[in-house]
């Protein structure tokens, strides 16, 4: 049976994981969870003792294949880090390089989007399918993209980079940018919706409940917006349909582009669904081909807040796959 090593590098933290595959998906046989911290070659370290302390428990001399997932930029072709916005220092890291020197199997790099595209696709909501793009709605919004039955990653790996689309000249900034579709569908950006429109709300005199004065409001997060609107605050409750409507509006881009058979979006998508998804599937019915809408459904993540621990040893499996041992 093969053994699998997934590493998942993250803002807050970093973790090292070992799965099995079985008949229906992967057993998880050990984990270990480090806070991001301390110098690149520091964390790499820690994480590939974590990996040889996991083997000895399983009584297993080295996996089969090993897997990173890091949010991006990173070149997966080249193995490199490039230097991700929430990975300050991290520039130009060769991890694959510095995991190589420790461990013979194949390596594998991959975006964190396109890692969790290919847990979902393999193991979640979007099994069976040949077309599928996953989307993460959390911290950032990346897109994976399986099409034709593998991950499409592009020329450097940097294909499915959605949170850089713009979808409006003006609107919260997200990857640098105004009115980007990470502006709009990401945690950073449910806040800073949630605090324009509660400033309008407090110049009118009305406090929202998750904003009580003009002093709260670089306190607000995508957490309280969110709360609120689930308990009805009318204010919270605009925030999350101009989310849902620009959703809606990106995601009519990657079904015109991509025509997939299933959109999957994960993290605050999953939590807050029944609140997004009306929003987002007006405006899907009013940007996209009908056509090619009438192909595609759009899931939550199956794998939701667990979809890290898969991140990587999806990616592992995928290198395994292509290394033609797959079994
Ligand atoms: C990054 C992507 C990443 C996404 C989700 C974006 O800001 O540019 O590479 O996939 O966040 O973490
Ligand atoms: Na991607």
């Amino acid at each position: 049976m093969k053994l699998l090593a997934g590493i998942d590098i993250g803002g807050t933290k970093c973790a090292v994981s070992l799965g099995r595959p079985t008949m229906d998906g992967i057993e998880i046989v050990g984990k270990q969870m480090l806070p991001t911290a301390g110098t690149p070659e520091f964390m790499i370290g820690s994480l590939l003792d974590g990996l040889d302390a996991l083997l000895a428990t399983a009584g297993a001399a080295a996996p089969d294949a090993v897997g990173i997932s890091c949010g991006g930029p990173l070149d997966a072709s080249r193995g490199l880090i490039l230097s991700p916005p929430n990975l300050p220092g991290w520039d130009l890291v060769d991890i694959v390089g510095a995991v190589r020197q420790r461990q013979a199997a194949p390596v594998a790099l991959q975006n964190d989007a396109n890692a969790c595209a290919l847990a979902e696709w393999q193991w979640g909501a979007g099994r069976g399918t040949d077309h599928m793009v996953f989307l993460t709605f959390g911290t950032g919004l990346g897109a994976g993209l399986i099409l034709n039955g593998r991950l499409y990653a592009g020329a450097n790996g940097m294909a499915g980079e959605a949170g850089h689309i713009r979808l409006s000249e003006f609107g919260p900034v997200g990857y640098g940018k105004l009115g980007s579709f990470e502006g709009f569908c990401s945690g950073g950006g449910i806040a800073q919706l949630g605090a324009s429109l509660a400033l309008e709300q407090l110049q009118r005199g009305h406090a929202p409940s998750y904003c009580a004065s003009v002093s709260e409001l670089g306190g607000i997060t995508a957490l309280r917006v969110g709360e609120a609107a689930l308990a009805g605050d009318e204010t919270a409750l605009a925030a999350m349909r101009i989310s849902g409507d620009r959703l809606g509006q990106g995601l009519a881009v990657l079904v015109d582009l991509f025509n997939p058979e299933r959109i999957v979006i994960g993290s605050i998508y999953a939590k807050l669904r029944p609140l997004l998804e009306p929003p987002m599937q007006a405006a899907l019915k009013r940007e996209a081909l009908t056509h090619a809408l009438s192909a595609c459904s759009v899931l939550p993540a199956a794998l939701d807040d667990r979809v890290g621990d898969y991140a990587g040893l999806s990616v592992a499996s995928d290198a395994l796959r292509r290394s033609g041992q797959s079994g």
